[in-house]
């Protein structure tokens, strides 16, 4: 396969010849034509990734010939050679969408480098155009998985359902991603998906944004304003963080759930709406009752359809096609020629536990993208990255005179510390994840002084 085909065009048939053979022996496939004419007969039979136009010649000359290419919509990459280097020209070309100006005589060298940065430029552009295209689907789930199957599963179901939906999961799993993609699958979807985040909003301003509120509500509420729950009247609301909800809010949320009609803040008389409800957590909500943090009676309301949403590590097959594809939008993203991953890199990160889940592995590619000096993303790049105890845990520890009960101590504090962060301070799920009794956990913690 040749690396891309060219149009050369000039009047000139040993300039031709040789520009030819220079680009053959480089595997590219070229195509000539002695006159502007001929040139456009070309381009109506064949497509080509790039062009090179010899400005002076008789009848049509090159500039005129650009004008042409770009007035059909042909936007490969052109390359304008003269033997007259005036500035006028070139600029003219420039301004006409030549990617670069020649002055002959012509060094294979020159031409090349400049072939090839243009070839890559127009590559990044296709790409950007057929993402944007995509823009939609960018925001689909990515992976094959067993859970993935199910997961995508229990989307459709949901979505074909007016119930509330519950969905948890670890940090960074794609909660929201799901939440999106309930209300796009469901008939729903040409109506408003409003958004709450209630660990972003001060506990005292949440009412108002769940409700709205009457001009001179309160100091600072100047005109009326409609809440979030009234903006996505027939459509879904996402509210997210839901285990970050105050206790007082958490009433009132119930009681809207209840009767299906709110009340904004200053307002009198009920406003009847129409609303999906579908909220987000990665906290513990069972916990989160033992608490008293948490209202039974809510959760109960809001987990009518639960979604669990895996952590990566559970799903590792998933783990090199989320990377291909994170690397291809990273490159794009980051202006970088597009690369690979060499072997070895793909099966250390399938075999790291990413405890911030597919957001970890996405920010990790970026990472690997812009410091990898390379094309091919190497093991040793990735294993540079990666936060994976580089020496085993025991290592260093021993020091002579040191009773062997103090060194395992040591040890035994370490591995907790480092499993509660891994669960983020949750003690029930680290727990389960050290096959401990929870109370045994507890005990263990305060022997060993750690604090919650
Ligand atoms: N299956 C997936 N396919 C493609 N991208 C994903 C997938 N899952 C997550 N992502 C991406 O990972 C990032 C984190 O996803 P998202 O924000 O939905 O996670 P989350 O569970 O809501 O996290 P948090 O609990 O921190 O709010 C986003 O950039 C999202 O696009
Ligand atoms: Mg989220």
């Amino acid at each position: 396969m040749p690396r891309a085909r060219i149009l050369v065009v000039d009047d000139e048939k040993n300039i031709l010849t040789s520009l030819s053979r220079a680009l053959r022996v480089e595997d590219f496939e070229v195509d000539v034509a002695g006159s502007a004419a001929l040139a456009l007969e070309k381009l109506q039979k064949k497509t080509y990734d790039a062009a090179i136009l010899d400005v002076m010649m008789p009848g049509m000359d090159g500039l005129e010939l650009l004008k042409a290419i770009r007035a059909e919509g042909k936007h490969m990459p052109v390359l304008v050679m003269s033997g007259h280097g005036s500035i006028e020209t070139a600029v003219e070309a420039t301004r006409l969408g030549a990617h670069d100006f020649l002055e002959k005589p012509i060094g294979t060298e020159r031409l090349l480098l400049s072939l090839e940065r243009c070839l890559d430029f127009r590559r990044l552009e296709v790409e950007n155009e057929e993402l944007r295209k995509r823009t939609g689907a960018l925001e689909e789930l990515i992976g094959e998985s067993e859970a993935m199957r199910r997961l995508r599963e229990r989307i459709q179901l949901a979505a074909s359902a007016k119930a509330a939906v519950l969905i948890t999961g670890e940090r960074g799993t794609g909660k929201e991603l799901v939440a999106r993609a309930i209300h796009r699958a469901s008939a729903r979807v040409d109506q408003p998906l409003e958004k709450l985040n209630c660990a972003a909003v001060p506990s005292e301003l949440i009412e108002s944004e769940l409700f709205g509120h009457e001009a001179g509500a309160f100091t600072g509420a100047t005109k009326q304003r409609l809440g979030k729950f009234e903006r996505a009247h027939r459509g879904t609301l996402f509210l997210d963080e839901i285990g970050d909800m105050p206790l007082p809010m958490q009433a009132k949320l119930l009681r809207v759930l209840q009767e299906g009609e709110i009340e904004r803040v200053g307002g009198s008389g009920v406003i009847p709406v129409d609303v999906r409800v579908v909220s987000a957590t990665n906290r513990d909500l069972q916990e989160a009752i033992e608490l008293g943090e948490f209202r039974a009676d809510l959760y109960d309301r809001l987990n009518v359809l639960p979604i669990r949403v895996p952590p990566l590590r559970e799903r590792r097959e998933d783990i090199p096609t989320l990377a291909e594809r994170f690397l291809e939008l990273a490159c794009i993203a980051n202006d970088r020629p597009r690369k690979a991953f060499g072997k070895g890199a793909l099966e250390l990160l399938s075999a790291y536990d990413f405890p911030g889940n597919v957001r970890e592995l996405k920010n990790l590619v970026e990472r690997l993208v812009i410091l990898s000096p390379g094309e091919t993303i190497t093991e040793a790049d990735a294993r540079a990255l990666l936060p994976i105890a580089r020496a085993s845990v025991s290592a260093g520890v021993y020091r002579p005179g040191v009773p062997l009960r103090e060194l395992m101590d040591e040890v035994e504090r370490e591995i907790i510390l480092r499993a509660l962060d891994h669960h983020g301070g949750n003690v029930t799920q680290t727990a389960t994840d050290l096959d401990l009794e929870r109370s045994h956990l507890y005990k263990k913690m305060r022997a060993l002084d750690i604090k919650r």
